[in-house]
């Protein structure tokens, strides 16, 4: 059996790249897999979250999901604190984990920056719950980002350790999928950065609530190089904002760098940035407006991850039962 988990932390602005990197190939997979798609508002508490605004933040998120063609029917979404066997697993993977593991884990060298010894347990932890998340549903594929490359590594570790620890091949080991063109979406404002929500200038990225406006603002301002745009995908070397529009302008239009390049290669940026801003309102316009209506009935939300939440109970109950069992934990 084939099936995916994945999830996005409801933490400040949902941008272009994680709609193109994540959320788009969800709707794609969901016809072939059965999906598991979470809010992790456990994974974004391992940094300083203002409550009212994490609750708000986990109901735009599912909004999200919604709005972007996720069907709630065929696929289980609901946030992750609802589901306390998230918790429970990740405590068994941090015994399991080896601190040498997460040392290397350059998300918490990034995230953590110079004030290591300050950073949350959790922040450290982070990955062991991450881990946790995926094999509590036994997922066979994790469709994310490049980002989360080295974390998918450590999973498979982990299921690996556990398998041969306790003799018994309870985890499978989980492939990642990390699809299309905008695998990586950079910044507007400098190529060589990650389009991030944690990035303090809002113009280096679009967020999933822009209007039209500002989104045409934004790709206006976005910083490019003098020379008009290639024809091939040689043309693209050491020019990494020209790459970055590009593989975004790919990504939207459900097309291929090349493609793109043969249709507007020798065009001056001023031309290309209108096509990609009308590109852009085109597949983003409505997917705003679909937001804004969920999120005026956050009822019809809750309803969703509430039911979302008890699907999820249903497959990772007796998978959690399994584990406890095998550790040899005296079940009461
Ligand atoms: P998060 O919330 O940072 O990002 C959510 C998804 O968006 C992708 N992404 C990007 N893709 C392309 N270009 C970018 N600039 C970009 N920025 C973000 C991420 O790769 C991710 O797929 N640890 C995860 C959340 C998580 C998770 C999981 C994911 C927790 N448990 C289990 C998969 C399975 C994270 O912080 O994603």
């Amino acid at each position: 059996m084939k099936r995916i988990f994945s999830g996005v932390q409801p933490t400040g602005n949902l941008h272009l790249g994680n709609y193109l990197g994540a959320i788009r190939n969800w709707v794609q997979l969901q016809k072939d897999y059965e999906s598991i798609f979470c809010v992790v508002d456990m994974h974004a508490i391992t940094v300083w979250q203002d409550p009212a605004e994490l609750t708000r933040t986990t109901r735009e998120v599912t909004a999200a999901y919604i709005a972007a063609g996720i069907d709630p029917e065929a696929c289980i979404i609901f946030h992750q604190s609802a589901v306390p066997g998230h918790a429970q697993l990740a405590w068994v993977f941090n015994c399991v984990a080896r601190m040498g593991w997460l040392n290397r884990m350059t998300q918490f060298k990034e995230k953590a920056g110079k004030h290591k010894e300050n950073a949350s347990v959790g922040l450290f932890a982070y990955p062991d719950l991450m881990a946790a998340d995926i094999l509590l549903y036994k997922a066979t594929h994790v469709p994310v980002g490049e980002d989360q490359k080295q974390h998918l590594e450590l999973t498979r570790d982990i299921a690996q350790k556990f398998n041969n620890d306790f003799g018994r091949e309870v985890f499978p080991i989980t492939e990642p999928l990390i699809l299309g063109t905008a695998t990586r979406v950079m910044s507007l404002r400098d190529g060589s950065k990650k389009m991030s929500k944690s990035e303090t200038s809002d113009f280096s990225r679009i967020n999933l609530r822009d209007d039209a406006d500002l989104i045409a603002q934004k790709i206006r301002k976005a910083k490019t190089d003098p020379e008009p745009l290639p024809s091939e995908i040689a043309g693209l070397e050491n020019r990494p904002e020209a790459a970055n529009l590009v593989g975004i302008f790919a990504a939207l239009s459900d097309s291929t760098r090349e493609a793109v390049l043969a249709e507007h290669g020798g065009q001056p940026f001023s031309a290309f940035k209108q096509s990609l801003t009308d590109l852009s309102v085109e597949v983003l316009g409505p997917m705003n407006a679909e937001m804004n209506r969920l999120l005026a009935n956050p009822d019809e939300i809750d309803a969703i991850l509430k039911r979302g939440a008890e699907r999820a109970q249903a497959i990772a109950g007796p998978i959690l039962d399994e584990v406890y069992e095998t550790v040899g934990f005296l079940r009461p």
